[in-house]
């Protein structure tokens, strides 16, 4: 059997992530690691790696079949594009670009050169997304209006390349991607607008947080907020269907699906409420919903590495396509310019 070579290109915390990932890979071995960093370098070679102190050297070295880029996003353009014509497979860390003009730039390449370039748009494995996204597939609770996802942390954003825009920081290109990728491979449909709002609460040259909304096609809406101030957490996952809701509380999947059973339209008596009455607002009857735990979905996330030298040796069609990655930069793109003039706009015809 064959073992592919394969370095990585950064290795700070998500390179070694890869590489304690890839540890026990039958097919991919990480032979060597690339970094500008003397102490990264060496923490590479006490791993007894081979240190690599430029790209252009990994590239030279013919025994290496393939790279992972995880360097900050600014150079993921450059170094794909080299790698590819220095006739290497390519893995790349999200955002795979700061913009879709650099990522169609990197297609060219591809596909005149025909290594394979993917992107690993990993947060696809998440299992809150994977719990929600069974809910959807199944719809066991009817048609979706509309769905809620939210990342909230309270600790700004972190002091190095993210706080700053030449090296493509700021929360929409870092969270963004992943948030949107989602809504998209689990909505097939054409997505009619987009508004964003971008946050600087923190007075940073990046954004800090973000608001952005979706129509698709038939009407279904979908909301994505992040934000980095925020000392009380929203949940992750909030849907609403036309038979029930359900909720993903946070990262360690409480929650629950509420859904309605003995439907009587008419039984709602007005409360008082506050200040006033209400009869919309008027909450259920116990005996009128179900309330049933999340049935969690787990995948293993390490079958992209698999699926990568399945594509490699052209026995399978890549788990993220580059034209899916593609659409995501082109809305990231156009989220940048609602924000711009404060407008929503139009994406899809
Ligand atoms: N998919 C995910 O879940 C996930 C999570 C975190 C980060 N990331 C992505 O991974 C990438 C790296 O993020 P990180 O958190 O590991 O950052 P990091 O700052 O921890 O690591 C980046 C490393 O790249 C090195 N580097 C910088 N320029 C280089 C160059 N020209 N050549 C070689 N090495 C160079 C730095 O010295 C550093 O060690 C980013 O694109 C980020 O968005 C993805």
């Amino acid at each position: 059997m064959r073992q592919y070579s394969l370095v990585i290109i950064g290795f700070g915390g998500m390179g070694e992530q890869h590489y304690r990932l890839l540890e026990k890979h039958p097919l991919l071995k990480v032979t060597g690691v690339c970094d500008i960093n003397l102490e990264r370098q060496s923490e590479a070679k006490a791993l007894g790696l081979k240190v690599y102190e430029t790209y252009e050297s990994v590239l030279m070295d013919s025994s290496v079949n393939m790279v992972l880029i995880a360097t900050p996003n600014h150079i993921h353009k450059e170094i794909a594009i080299a790698a590819l014509n220095g006739k290497k497979h390519v893995i790349c860390e999200k955002p795979v670009t700061l913009n879709s003009h650099e990522l169609e730039e990197i297609l060219a390449v591809q596909e005149k050169t025909g290594y394979v370039f993917m992107v690993h748009q990993n947060r696809r494995w998440d299992e809150d997304f994977l719990t929600i996204k069974k809910i959807y597939d199944t719809k066991q609770l009817g048609e979706l209006y509309q769905v809620e996802q939210r990342v909230f942390g309270s600790r700004g954003i972190p002091g190095d390349w993210r706080k700053n825009k030449e090296f493509g920081g700021g929360m929409l290109l870092d969270w963004g991607v992943h948030m949107l990728d989602r809504l998209l491979i689990m909505i097939p449909e054409k997505i009619v607008s987009v508004d964003c709002y971008l946050s600087f609460a923190l007075k940073e040259e990046v954004d800090d947080g973000y608001h952005l909304r979706l129509i698709f096609e038939s009407g279904k809406s979908a909301i994505c907020e992040v934000g980095t101030t925020n000392l009380i957490s929203l949940p992750k996952w909030y849907v609403t269907f036309t038979k029930g809701t359900a909720i993903v509380e946070d990262w360690f999947l409480n929650g629950k699906i509420v859904s309605l059973k003995n439907v009587d339209n008419n039984d709602a008596r007005p409360i008082v409420a506050g200040a006033g009455l209400t009869k919309t607002m008027a909450p259920r009857h116990d005996d009128s919903t179900l309330t049933i735990p999340l049935d969690k979905v787990y995948k293993d996330h390490k079958e992209f590495y698999t699926n990568f030298i399945d594509v490699v040796e052209k026995k399978a069609e890549p788990f993220v396509k580059n034209c899916e990655v593609l659409r995501v930069m082109k809305l990231i793109d156009t989220a940048f310019k609602s924000n711009e003039i404060g407008q929503r706009i139009k994406f899809e015809d």
